[in-house]
């Protein structure tokens, strides 16, 4: 049975039936790029765990997995603030073909401090996949190899995306109207 639509909820941008064949269609490009090697996928947490595991299943080739937690400080979407790992990865990544997973990649930052800090560590290479691009809010530029879907500058939840840590269970990605949306 479908979950009732929460309040604020202003239009479904992606149904689950979109987001699983568009995950389908990057696994497979995921699949021949690394074809013949074992990827880690790594997910920074807590957004990106329910693309990582759709993701994952999708893939045909050995795959690990690892998880870390980001915090930031001060006015990191001006730009101003500090990011730093609050939760490290379980194992090394040296030599390893490591795909760091996003939900979504919105000013950059967040990518561009983590795929600065994980290179230092020795991987054998390092990618970015995200479910989610909304490019019009970048304020440094990051390499995103592999994207399931570019999203405009709007709210949106589900799918892993949250609003005050709710509604990361829906099937399906929407535009939510924080003003509409309660407490
Ligand atoms: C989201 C997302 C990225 C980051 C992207 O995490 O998972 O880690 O924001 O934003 P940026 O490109 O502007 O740096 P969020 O802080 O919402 O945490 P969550 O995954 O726990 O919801």
């Amino acid at each position: 049975m479908s979950k009732p639509a929460p309040s604020g909820i202003e239009r479904i941008l992606f149904t689950e039936e979109q987001i699983r064949s568009r995950i389908g269609e990057v696994a497979a490009e995921i699949s021949e790029r690394y074809r013949g090697r074992h990827l880690k996928l790594i997910a920074v947490l807590k957004g990106s765990v329910f693309f990582l595991t759709a993701l994952a299943r999708e893939i045909d080739i050995p795959v690990k997995i690892d998880f870390l937690a980001i915090s930031s400080f001060g006015s990191q979407k001006a730009g101003g603030g500090v990011v730093r790992i609050s939760k490290d990865l379980d194992d090394m990544i040296q030599d390893e073909d490591v795909l760091l997973v996003e939900d979504i990649v919105d000013t950059g930052l967040t990518a561009r401090y983590l795929l600065q800090t994980l290179a230092g560590r020795g991987p054998n290479s390092i990618s970015i996949c995200t479910l989610l691009d909304r490019t019009s809010r970048r304020i440094v530029q990051v390499p995103v190899e592999f994207r399931c879907f570019e999203i405009p500058d709007r709210f949106v939840v589900g799918f892993g995306l949250d609003y005050r840590q709710l509604y990361r269970n829906l099937d399906y990605i929407a535009v939510m109207n924080p003003e509409k949306a309660g407490s």
